[in-house]
């Protein structure tokens, strides 16, 4: 996919070479004008994109074990609460890490109106939000002793991310927010972590973490530009740019292109959609400043490796080709395997994964799955979005309603308020003024010993207190439940008398969401798609084993 993004990205130099060709797409006169060098940055992220809509922003600098210096910004509160440490008040707030993928950087979650950015939308509902930059992007090309334009500076692949990058931003936001950490990341941003959970880092440390368009394996990739990219990646490539940094701007990259566009099979007129699948729901104003602001450098040895997960099929470190030199990195002949399985089994995940995205394929995402099947049943959430492609998970216009809202923004309600699950609580009360949405969590907060918490199965039971009746019981006195799916369900103490004396609640879980429908024919199946994401999943599976043949035909 990496590779893929590469090409897209490339036509921005394209365009330059050989506007007769670029003029044909689409997408063509966007790029016309954006040619150029990755400018030095002047301001940074805050200051360009997060501030100018009137939110508060700091910038971090956090140095790696390896000596890399990486830019962070941290957008502690909404829009107009104006304080600048956010840490001054009573109530610590939730901490959120995003993470974005390979070629691009934080500001990719800034490119579209404040209202429907990702960050700002955390922001404005209470959370601590935080943005990483991965090295060698704009703003993250230091190193306490190396310099850019040294080689050894790019001796690094996605390996060294989940070593070293991952980790030394998660010690810093955890020492900063003083409690663990929600994950987003889109595309490579998902690799990255769920290596590095496989191996056992960072799980001490996070408290959840959203997958957007996951990627872990890349064997369906199924665009013949992204599948020729990854084998001139593993073959031709390093004799191009050396083992050094990949500029996506540079000549050397925009010939790569163009001689990738003449094999044979390989279009490059739409090459968006080529690359990312058919987008359904980007703004072109949005694609102008993503082309003004990506594509970032990265380091071509990380290219080479990522182009190893396509040709290999296996989530493995990074391959030195040779057997001998795998002797002596690893101690073994062939490079150490990431084993999903070992990500801690009731670490809450959420997966959104798109039917049009040619890169995270859903055949791909389906054995990630398979990779995650032993993980707690109540604690894997996922959505698929009929119409989605890549990038309309971090820029799509309806990506706030569609994605977004769903387990990124999960709200926890405690049951009663400040007042608790407790006799003297006004509970329906407190009930009719909360929204409970799928994927929210009641929390029942109360003296153990006192009150417990039993869920009744229906309307008669509830009305005449048959506690005996209890699907379930409860009595830590901090007891989660989780809101699955819509409907109403009834809760009561099961303590002898107190659902008699109204200590008893009844709530109404809506759909996540109502999304406002993109233009794109097939919304309707993408707003109904969350409910019965785990169903479609299941079904998966089944076309999956059935077309494994068939595809492997095609490699
Ligand atoms: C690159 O790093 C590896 C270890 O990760 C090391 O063995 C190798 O010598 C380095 N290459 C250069 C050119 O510094
Ligand atoms: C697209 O973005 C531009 C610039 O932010 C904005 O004026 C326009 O309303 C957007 N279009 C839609 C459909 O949101
Ligand atoms: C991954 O780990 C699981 C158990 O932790 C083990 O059963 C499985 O064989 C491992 N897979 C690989 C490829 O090593
Ligand atoms: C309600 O649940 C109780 C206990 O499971 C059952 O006996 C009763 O028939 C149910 N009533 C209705 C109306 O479904």
């Amino acid at each position: 996919m990496a590779a893929v993004w590469v090409s897209f990205c490339l036509l921005v130099s394209l365009a330059a070479l050989s506007p007769h060709r670029a003029h044909v797409s689409t997408w063509g006169s966007l790029y016309g004008s954006k040619h150029g060098a990755a400018a030095a940055p002047t301001v940074g992220i805050c200051a360009s994109s997060v501030v100018v809509y009137g939110y508060p922003c700091q910038e971090f600098d956090v140095t790696t074990q390896d000596g890399y210096v990486l830019s962070v910004q941290r957008i502690p509160e909404g829009r107009g609460k104006g304080s600048s440490g956010g840490s001054g008040g009573g109530i610590k707030k939730p901490p959120v890490l995003i993470q974005h993928g390979v070629l691009v950087d934080g500001v990719t979650w800034l490119l579209n109106s404040p209202d429907r950015n990702l960050p700002l939308i955390l922001a404005d509902n209470g959370f601590d939000v935080w943005i990483a930059n991965t090295r060698g992007t704009r703003f993250s090309r230091r190193h306490t002793s190396m310099d850019p334009r040294d080689p050894k500076f790019w001796n690094w692949s996605w390996d060294e991310l989940v070593a070293f990058d991952l980790p030394a931003v998660f010690d810093f936001v955890y020492g900063k927010a003083g409690q663990k950490i929600n994950y987003v990341g889109h595309s490579l941003g998902t690799l990255f972590v769920l290596a590095s959970l496989s191996e056992g880092k960072l799980v001490d440390q996070m408290k959840s973490a959203a997958l957007l368009s996951p990627i872990a394996y890349l064997s369906h990739m199924n665009t013949a530009l992204g599948v020729a990219a990854a084998k001139a990646f593993v073959g031709e490539i390093t004799t191009l740019f050396g083992l050094a940094e990949f500029n996506p701007k540079g000549d050397p990259a925009a010939q790569f292109l163009q001689a990738l566009c003449a094999y044979p099979g390989v279009y490059c007129y739409d090459l968006l959609q080529a690359v990312t699948g058919k987008n359904c729901c980007l703004n072109s104003s949005t694609i102008d400043l993503f082309l003004e602001n990506e594509p970032q450098s990265t380091s071509t040895k990380n290219m080479v490796h990522l182009a190893q997960i396509v040709r290999d099929g296996k989530l493995a470190k990074y391959n030195y080709g040779r057997p001998d030199l795998n002797l002596m990195h690893y101690g073994r002949f062939n490079p150490p395997v990431y084993n999903l399985s070992n990500i801690p089994h009731d670490l809450p995940l959420f997966l959104s994964y798109g039917g049009q995205d040619a890169l995270s394929d859903f055949r791909d995402v389906a054995r990630l799955l398979d990779s995650l099947k032993l993980h707690d049943v109540g604690k894997l959430t996922v959505q698929y979005i009929e119409n989605y492609a890549h990038a309309d998970f971090i820029m799509g216009l309806n990506a706030k309603d569609i994605v977004y809202n769903q387990e990124t923004l999960a709200a926890q309600h405690v049951v009663g308020g400040s007042q608790g699950w407790e006799e003297s609580t006004d509970l329906n009360s407190w009930a009719s003024g909360e929204k409970f949405k799928v994927g929210d969590q009641l929390v029942f907060k109360y003296t153990s010993g006192l009150h417990s918490v039993v869920e009744l199965p229906n309307e008669s039971a509830y009305k005449s207190c048959n506690t005996g009746s209890a699907l379930d019981s409860k009595s830590s006195g901090n007891d989660v439940v989780k809101l699955t799916k819509a409907g109403t369900r009834y809760f009561a103490c099961g303590t002898l008398g107190h659902c008699g004396q109204g200590m008893k609640m009844k709530i109404t879980t809506v759909a996540g969401n109502t999304p406002s429908s993109p233009s794109s024919p097939s919304s309707s199946a993408a707003a109904s798609s969350s409910s019965s994401s785990l169903r479609s999943v299941t079904s998966l599976f089944g076309i999956a084993a059935l077309s494994v043949p068939l595809l492997l035909s095609m490699f």
